[in-house]
């Protein structure tokens, strides 16, 4: 492990994201043209988490937060709702050594409250495992909506007021930040969305209010670290102005 560590770049390469968001899409439609079950499109999405984080190195990405399940999964049928709780659990079960092993650091953002027990309690002991870490910063977004966190974090805000240790004047953009399920990552540089559909779905509203987006046609289960490379490759051409004018 240390050896690996050695060869991480510390910094992003040249003009190259340091954070990177995913939107993990097309995983029913994956599974639906194949003539099979959506929750086996799940499962294979879920294998092809590995060779993304293991390509983040050799591209400088320090940060890669992939969104498993938003807040209005919760919509969908029982069995599939039933089925991807039960893939969590494995998954984090099965990878845990690995992803301990491979340098990884793994969080989870999103709310916890309607998790059952068993899921929270594997989520919770995987932060602990891997929280010496620093090779690549994994956050599974879990139960995760954007306006759901914002919510949170102003009442959360609230309550601090309420209590005396907060005074309104204290609320600005860098406060309510802090009061974030992503208090702990920098904005995301670059947010990719799979499978063909160009809309954000609730996912890192606030944070990626600058971010670069590149809406791809592949269906999760089919994208590959060489397709990941890409485009972050193509990262660097972007002209990121934020507001101003370049002279
Ligand atoms: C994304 O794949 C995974 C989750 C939302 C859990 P989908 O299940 O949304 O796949 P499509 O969009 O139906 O193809
Ligand atoms: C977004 O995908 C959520 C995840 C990838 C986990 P959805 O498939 O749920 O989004 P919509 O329904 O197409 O907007
Ligand atoms: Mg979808």
């Amino acid at each position: 492990m240390a050896k690996m560590q050695e060869k991480t770049p510390q910094t992003p390469l040249e003009g190259g994201p340091q954070h990177v968001a995913i939107i993990m899409d097309g995983n029913g439609r994956w599974a639906q043209m194949r003539g099979r079950p959506r929750l086996l499109g799940h499962h294979a999405g879920a294998r092809r988490v590995r060779d993304i984080v293991e390509a983040c190195p050799g591209q400088g990405v320090k940060y890669l937060t992939v969104f498993a399940f938003s807040t209005e999964n919760w919509k969908r049928t029982q069995t599939e709702v039933a089925g991807l709780m039960k893939l969590f659990r494995r998954y984090i079960t099965r990878e845990s050594r690995d992803l301990f092993e491979r340098g990884v650091r793994v969080r989870f953002i999103g709310d916890r409250v309607r998790l059952d027990d068993k899921l929270v309690t594997l989520m919770d002991d995987l932060e602990l495992l891997t929280s010496g870490n620093d090779r690549v910063h994994l956050t599974i977004a879990l139960n995760y909506g954007g306006r759901d966190e914002v919510t949170r974090a102003a009442k959360r805000l609230a309550y601090e007021i309420e209590a005396g240790n907060l005074s309104y004047k204290d609320v600005d953009a860098e406060t309510l930040t802090q009061f974030l399920d992503t208090q702990f990552l920098p904005d995301p540089d670059l947010v990719i969305r799979t499978s063909g559909e160009a809309r954000i779905s609730n996912f890192l509203l606030w944070q990626s209010a600058y971010a670069e987006y590149e809406f791809i046609d592949t269906l999760w289960p089919d994208f590959t670290a060489d397709e990941f490379a890409k485009v972050v490759g193509g990262f660097a051409a972007r002209d990121r102005r934020y507001g101003a004018v370049k002279a």
